[in-house]
């Protein structure tokens, strides 16, 4: 899906569904920008703008941050969900619609984009067949079929919160004067949730990591837990144009071993989508993957991060979460500034 779309008054209009769609150079411009409005919260930026948050999912940062952010920039959120009395959706293309779904997203778009500026949408997979949930159908029905931009608030991927991520990298990495990004070592670890995960941050951050010029570790526990290739790829072509490289580890010691950042992420293996049982006895058998003070001692002090929500001491000990170098307070609050900027370059009054 082209993230360029014309706008219902004829203007070319770009979409925000993945951060592999802009260049290195313009997250950055809208990751200063952010950290410009951190210093200087409120502005007009998105006066007279109104953004539909569309939620399938449920949320405590995403939705805050969107409506507050909006707030704080002249603008307006609406909240859409199902369970807000929001009529229940078709997304595939020439459905027969006798079913539960009232309304396509064709519409719902469509009419959408009449009345706000922009689209936001928050989409799970079913968690059923991956070659299915992988066509990210959700999304790209309302990327096609709206006018305005459309923005991924998370879906198979979550761009938003690995710009925050990034964000809140440069901004300590500048703070304890360690320099650039550039060839430091990331550190993408799974880690034991009890029930299978979405593999959209671990996704984003792959990406997000091989884009801004990080070596770059991916760390789990069997090959069945590599992520979709789709995503791969585009590490691997990130990392190999920027001279840093991408390896898969199944070694905890060798993962740590001289790490700057360790980024904490569980999700379920993806050739088990649907059948989640025998999924489930491997994903058992890994509960040491917890981040905790020993591994991290093997780190060259590195900072640690999770997208939260995150179930304490099975993804990250308490001792390593609440210590110095956790960076996960700094992240869930970038998301406000992060999306501020995203919005305000999508459709902001300039
Ligand atoms: N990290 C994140 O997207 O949080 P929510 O699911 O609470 O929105």
């Amino acid at each position: 899906m082209t993230n360029w779309k014309q706008h219902h008054h004829g203007d070319l209009m770009r979409h925000f569904l993945n951060t592999s769609d802009y260049a290195r150079a313009e997250l950055q411009a809208m990751i200063d920008e952010a950290r410009a409005m951190k210093a200087s919260p409120l502005g007009t930026a998105l006066q007279g703008k109104t953004i539909a948050l569309l939620f399938l999912n449920n949320s405590l940062r995403t939705r805050t941050s969107f409506d507050v952010g909006a707030q704080q920039l002249g603008g307006h959120a609406v909240v859409l969900s199902p369970s807000g009395g929001m009529w229940p959706l078709e997304f595939e293309e020439g459905a027969i619609m006798d079913g539960e779904a009232e309304e396509h997203a064709k519409e719902a778009a469509a009419v959408l984009s009449r009345y706000c500026d922009i689209i936001g949408v928050r989409a799970f997979p079913k968690f059923e067949n991956w070659e299915e949930d992988r066509k990210d159908k959700i999304l790209n029905a309302f990327a096609r079929h709206a006018s305005v931009p459309v923005i991924n608030m998370e879906t198979i991927t979550h761009p938003c919160q690995e710009m925050a991520h990034m964000m809140a990298l440069q901004e300590r990495f500048e703070a304890d004067e360690l320099g650039k990004t550039d060839g430091k070592k990331f550190v993408l670890t799974w880690t034991y949730h009890p029930k299978p995960l979405n593999t959209a941050v671990a996704n984003s951050a792959l990406m997000i990591a091989a884009k801004f010029g990080f070596d770059v570790t991916l760390l789990c526990p069997t090959e069945e837990y590599v992520l979709d290739r789709r995503y791969m790829e585009q590490a691997s072509k990130d990392c190999k144009a920027n001279g840093r490289s991408l390896s898969v580890v199944h070694d905890i010691d060798a993962a740590y071993a001289d790490a700057d950042v360790v980024y904490a992420k569980s999700w379920g293996a993806l050739p088990y989508f649907g059948d989640w049982a025998p999924e489930k006895e491997i994903r058992d058998q890994y509960k040491h993957f917890i981040v905790d003070e020993e591994k991290m001692q093997k780190t060259n002090n590195a900072l640690v991060s999770h997208c939260l929500p995150m179930r304490r001491n099975v993804k990250i000990t308490d001792a390593v979460f609440d210590g110095p170098t956790c960076i996960a307070y700094e992240e869930a609050e970038n998301r406000l500034h992060v999306q501020k900027a995203i919005m305000t370059a999508l459709v902001g009054n300039r």
